[in-house]
């Protein structure tokens, strides 16, 4: 763990540095493509919970001011701290983009080195830089000459089975300026699937002197409980999780503090749900597009519904606004307002030591994952 690295009462992390910057609570909301838009961070920001949010990933070499895709790496003026992610094999490309995104305000701007998606990968960026680590290196190497704002990296355990360097690769990273790492426990070839081994995010923490980030399947308390004590990480990130349930990054970090978690009324649910409908529609103007968005949220945040397979079902069939909002009605009639809904089912995080494998819980290739 980290020296700077604040312990809460419950002998676990409550906040890490990242040089100057304060990341508390100690869990960050993880960089989706094509979830963690402007919209939803700041849903999930007015529920509670990130000590530090980061935007999708974004193309070094389509980065350009004033273009369509720097539209992805806008914030809001209190989003902070707020980190923007890059991807790219081109070191002089990287910098580049750094530096734009340095420019726009960004408080930190990480490396992608963790994408298992085919179009990144085919680029040489993503998890394929962890099989070229000396590239890998190159590029923090440039974008740290490049910025003078605080640069991350996030990456998987390693390419496959037979190439888990990320304790190697993290030190690399480490040694060439990068302040903080965050680490998926699976590999590029385990894109979603795999046995649950967070073993290289425990050396990586032994082997790195920056705060190190643990990352995948963190849905809950117990699962981030879990990841911190069996890594000694500095602290968690929570991705699908935030979709599943949006106050999971609220319930871990009130645990972190020491206080009571709180619990979410159907009522709650419902409006949390709809909200996400009405802003995507408000922030993509067309009906479809709000609708895609949507339901890529209502996969995730169905799952911890009791019978929330039918209302899925229904909700991912419907082909209006009007059509999503009229089942949500019918799904939470069946609910008084007040009544607590169950919290988040048991994680696949069991208590068990950092090397031992474990079925995830999570299908090798969720809804919504198809880029990352
Ligand atoms: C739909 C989707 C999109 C993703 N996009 C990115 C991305 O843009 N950049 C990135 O570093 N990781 C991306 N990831 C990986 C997540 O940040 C995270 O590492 C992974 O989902 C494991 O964490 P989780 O189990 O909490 O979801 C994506 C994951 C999903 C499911």
């Amino acid at each position: 763990m980290h020296p700077s690295t604040t312990i809460g009462p419950r002998g676990l992390p409550i906040s890490y540095q990242i040089r100057d910057i304060t990341v508390s609570p100690a869990v960050v909301l993880a960089p989706m493509e094509g979830v963690t838009n402007i919209t939803f961070r700041r849903l999930i920001r007015e529920l509670g919970g990130p000590g530090l949010t980061c935007t999708e990933f974004i193309p070094s070499e389509g980065l350009r001011a004033g273009n369509k895709v720097s539209k992805l790496a806008e914030f809001d003026p209190d989003e902070r701290p707020v980190s923007v992610q890059i991807f790219g094999r081109r070191p002089a490309g990287m910098a580049e983009a750094a530096r734009i995104i340095e420019d726009m305000g960004a408080d930190i701007c990480d490396i992608n080195m963790g994408c298992p998606s085919k179009r990144v990968c085919a680029r040489s960026g993503g998890s394929a830089l962890m099989k070229e680590p000396r590239l890998a290196a190159d590029i923090v190497a440039a974008v740290r000459a490049a910025i003078s704002i605080p640069l991350t990296v996030k990456m998987r355990s390693g390419f496959d089975a037979t190439n888990r360097n990320a304790p190697e690769l993290a030190w690399m990273c480490q040694e060439e300026g990068a302040e903080a790492i965050a680490i998926h426990w699976r590999t590029r070839d385990d894109r979603y699937g795999g046995q649950r081994q967070v073993d290289k995010i425990a050396e990586a923490v032994q082997r790195v002197s920056v705060p190190v980030i643990g990352n995948g399947d963190v849905i809950d308390v117990p699962s981030a409980v879990a990841m911190l004590q069996q890594t000694g990480c500095d602290g968690v990130m929570v991705g699908r999780g935030a979709m599943r349930n949006p106050w999971s990054l609220l319930q871990i970090a009130q645990h972190l503090r020491g206080e009571d978690v709180v619990s979410v009324t159907a009522d709650e649910r419902r409006r949390a749900l709809l909200a996400f409908l009405s802003r995507f529609h408000a922030t993509f103007r067309h009906e479809r597009a709000a609708l895609g968005r949507f339901k890529q949220i209502a996969k995730h945040f169905t799952a911890d519904l009791p019978d929330g397979e039918v209302f899925r079902k229904l909700l991912l069939r419907s082909a209006t606004i009007d059509e999503v909002i009229g089942h949500t009605e019918d799904y939470f009639s069946t609910w008084s307002p007040d009544e607590l809904m169950p919290l988040s089912s048991p994680s696949a995080a069991q208590q068990a030591p950092a090397g031992s494998p474990q079925k995830a819980s999570r299908s090798s290739s969720p809804p919504g994952a198809a880029a990352c």
